[in-house]
């Protein structure tokens, strides 16, 4: 059997399964008597013997997982326009950077007299940070942006209880990333919502009113999930440090400003950065990620341990310090992410950071303008990097920004946020990146306006979609409540 298209591709048990041992290149028998593991394991380590495998020639194996391949989604494929997730492409120089063998091979148990270089590396890219966001210091520790969230959480609430001060609450808006309340109530607070005024930032008569004694801060995602600028910002940070609290920015969306404004000169305490958002290294949501925390002068002496400190032209990690957080993680972070994000912020250096930034909010503005009366927009506020329509207009039809998702995948782009932020109803939160070219950026906007005049013209088409990819509509639901992650034979 020998599937024509992906649609067809069995799973690797179902080919052939009748078919004995074939003729395929094999590796002659070794000289060196083969150890048998039963001889050396405890039985119950042992597994049944894998008679269900079926004996394949390595072509066929190869082309299988190729084909498997191919159905997955990737950057370097296409359009991958996923609002807040930023799937923006990581330069293979990076990648190159971080595979040399003298950082590959250092042990975190290493003393630090072996590997200077490679504290050196995370001095330079806290003090690259520290430049790029204009803060007093930085932490590399947390794994991840909802980690380093937890981390400034922590330190702030550390500030307060060294000044007796136990505050029980902390501010979110309702446009902040969703992270932002879990993160504040693991750290021992309750999240108190703010609503959003009619441009999309925070009322100040309502923070007025809510930012008392009880209350720790406001955690800011600057800019917010709508893709829109806290343009009060310093007259917001102003009031909450006037009445005691602390000011925590989420500054995962970096990338809209980098090289333009410095969090340090809108009252920021504490600030986390993505790097896989700004600094284009992998994603990893908590785990192969990382999620720096910048901070202000006040917030210094709670960062978390282990720090590199430098000594004249020699580096050295200090572990302990009464008045830190701890360590956040095992060791000292991700390492070999931060060697890919110092890559890259040395490769594209200071104005080729901002030009970055610039072209992500054009290329979303370009988006904002090609769709802006196919889709409805519920803000008006000048769009950053992403820009958020909804499917009022389709739901005319009877069409949910699902189908609208959905119908994308036929045109060959990967769909964009649905759903969230939860403040606009029916969500397509998309964010193109700085990466893909005007031209890609085009042809996404015209498959969305296919999409647009085929919901009011062919309603089911979009209502059945996706009809060409090797699986069709799936349930959700069950998909996430009940995975089927393994074959088992009946
Ligand atoms: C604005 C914002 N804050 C926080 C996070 C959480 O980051 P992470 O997924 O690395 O934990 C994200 C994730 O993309 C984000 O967009």
């Amino acid at each position: 059997m020998k599937p024509r298209t992906l649609h067809d591709e069995p799973l690797i048990f179902e080919r052939n399964p009748e078919r004995g041992p074939r003729g395929t290149f094999r590796l002659p028998a070794g000289e060196v008597p083969p150890v048998d593991p039963r001889a050396t394991l405890p039985a119950e380590q042992l597994r049944e013997p894998l008679d269900l495998l079926p004996d394949l020639g390595e072509l066929e194996v190869v082309q299988h997982f190729h084909r498997l391949s191919q159905m997955n989604f990737a950057v370097d494929e296409g359009l991958y326009p996923l609002g807040s997730c930023t799937m923006k492409y990581n330069p293979r120089v990076c990648e190159r950077a971080c595979r040399l063998e003298g950082f590959t091979e250092v042990h975190p148990l290493e003393p630090d007299g072996h590997v200077q270089g490679a504290l050196e590396l995370m001095w330079e890219l806290e003090r690259a940070l520290v430049a790029i966001t204009g803060m007093a210091a930085v932490t590399l520790q947390p794994a991840a942006g909802a980690h380093g969230e937890l981390t400034g959480m922590l330190m702030i609430r550390k500030a307060l209880a060294a000044r007796g001060d136990a505050r029980q609450a902390v501010i979110i808006p309702d446009s902040a990333h969703g992270t932002n309340p879990a993160s504040a109530t693991f750290a021992g607070y309750r999240a108190l919502e703010i609503a959003s005024g009619p441009d999309g930032t925070v009322d100040m008569a309502a923070l007025d009113r809510m930012m008392d004694e009880t209350v720790a801060g406001i955690m800011l995602t600057v800019p917010n999930t709508l893709g829109v600028f806290e343009h009060r910002i310093v007259e917001i940070s102003r009031l909450v440090h006037e009445r005691g609290g602390y000011v925590y920015l989420d500054g995962a969306n970096l990338n809209a400003f980098v090289g333009r404004a410095l969090p340090g000169l809108m009252g920021a305490d504490a600030l986390h950065i993505n790097l896989h958002k700004t600094f284009s290294t992998p994603h990893g949501g908590g785990g192969p990620g990382a999620g720096p925390v910048a901070v202000s002068e006040a917030l210094v002496p709670y960062l978390p341990v282990p720090r590199v400190v430098r000594e004249g032209d020699a580096f050295r990690m200090v572990w302990e310090d009464e008045r830190s957080i701890g360590p956040m993680r095992g060791f000292y972070a991700n390492f070999l992410v931060l060697v890919r994000a110092l890559a890259y912020i040395r490769g594209m250096g200071s104005d080729g950071l901002r030009e970055m930034s610039e072209a992500a909010v054009l290329l979303a503005n370009l988006v904002r303008r090609r769709l802006e009366g196919a889709y409805h927009l519920q803000y008006e506020a000048p769009t950053l990097h992403e820009v958020v329509f909804d499917d009022t207009f389709q739901k005319e039809h009877g069409v949910t920004n699902i189908d609208i998702a959905k119908r994308l995948l036929d045109h060959g782009f990967h769909p964009p946020t649905v759903s969230f932020p939860l403040i606009v109803h029916g969500a397509l939160m998309i964010e193109p990146t700085e990466s893909p070219s005007p031209e890609e950026v085009e042809a996404f906007c015209e498959a969305m306006l296919a999409i647009a005049r085929e919901a009011a013209e062919d309603p089911e088409r979009l209502r059945t979609a996706p009809h060409g990819t090797p699986v069709r509509r799936l349930d959700e639901v069950a998909a996430a409540r009940s995975p089927v992650l393994r074959w088992r034979k009946e």
